[in-house]
């Protein structure tokens, strides 16, 4: 459990969704390389996901890498891909920690257009985590709104083509059940650190009525303590759905 006391939330969100930025800014301030700022980024990570489940949030979608950011410099990218390699080694030397820690892990984003050693690895973490359900963690990698709803449309042409649904079964429920979140809730939170207030093409379907959080703070400085700053407003918000 955790080291840090958790309010007793009159409502918990189910699924929170985090953009993971401000970590080449994290470096910069330090005199670093922007590389060092993904390593460290990339630690907050399970600490924050972990925490998340001490809190009673069943579902944490965490933004790593988006398909605009291969517009990067080349040395920024590769470094980056090089972190999620070790990343995911470590996760599979350290799965019966998961294993009794109940964490499932999966990814959103294309992963064909990934190196093929990198996605053997993501296909083996959400593999050997398969069965736990206390928290789900899905990390969003090569992962793109708008890319992922043509990817559902195209799905929808096909089975239509092949004469498997009809044109009146191209409903949002069609779309949403052809989603890399199939099954789960819209998330109910979404949390930008980094001072930024923008989606930067992340659940752009899915966050239709999500509420947002956005702190100053870089996500490598973020804690659990921020985290927690985010479900108590949450827990203010009234949602409406449209209704009065
Ligand atoms: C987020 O941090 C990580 C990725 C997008 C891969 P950034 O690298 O965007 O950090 P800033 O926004 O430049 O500070
Ligand atoms: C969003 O951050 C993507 C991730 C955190 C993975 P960016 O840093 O790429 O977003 P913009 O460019 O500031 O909108
Ligand atoms: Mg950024």
């Amino acid at each position: 459990m955790s080291d840090i006391i958790i309010p007793d939330f009159a409502v918990v969100p189910r699924h929170v969704g985090v953009i993971m930025d401000g970590n080449g800014r994290w470096a910069k301030k330090r005199g670093l390389e922007r590389t060092k700022g993904h390593i460290e980024g990339a630690k907050k990570f399970r600490e924050i996901g972990e925490f998340a489940a001490d809190c009673g949030v069943k579902c944490v979608t965490f933004y790593a890498f988006s398909t605009e950011n291969w517009s990067r410099p080349k040395a920024e990218v590769d470094a980056i891909m090089a972190l999620f390699a070790d990343y995911l080694t470590e996760a599979i030397d350290r799965v019966e920690e998961d294993l009794k820690k109940g964490i499932r892990i999966r990814f959103f984003g294309d992963k064909d257009g990934v190196d093929p050693r990198l996605h053997a690895l993501m296909d083996e973490v959400e593999d050997l985590t398969r069965g736990n359900d206390r928290i789900m963690l899905n990390l969003a990698v090569n992962y793109g709104g708008r890319q992922e709803i043509t990817r559902a449309a195209r799905e929808l042409a096909r089975e239509f083509a092949e004469g498997k649904i009809s044109e009146d079964a191209i409903n949002e429920q069609a779309i949403s059940d052809r989603l890399y979140s199939a099954g789960l809730p819209d998330p109910d939170l979404i949390i930008r650190p980094s001072g930024e207030q923008r989606l930067s093409n992340f659940l752009i379907w899915q966050a239709a009525y999500s509420e947002f959080w956005y702190s100053d703070v870089l996500w490598p400085d973020f804690s659990k303590e921020d985290f927690l700053e985010a479900l108590k407003a949450y827990e203010k918000r009234s949602r409406r759905f449209g209704n009065v």
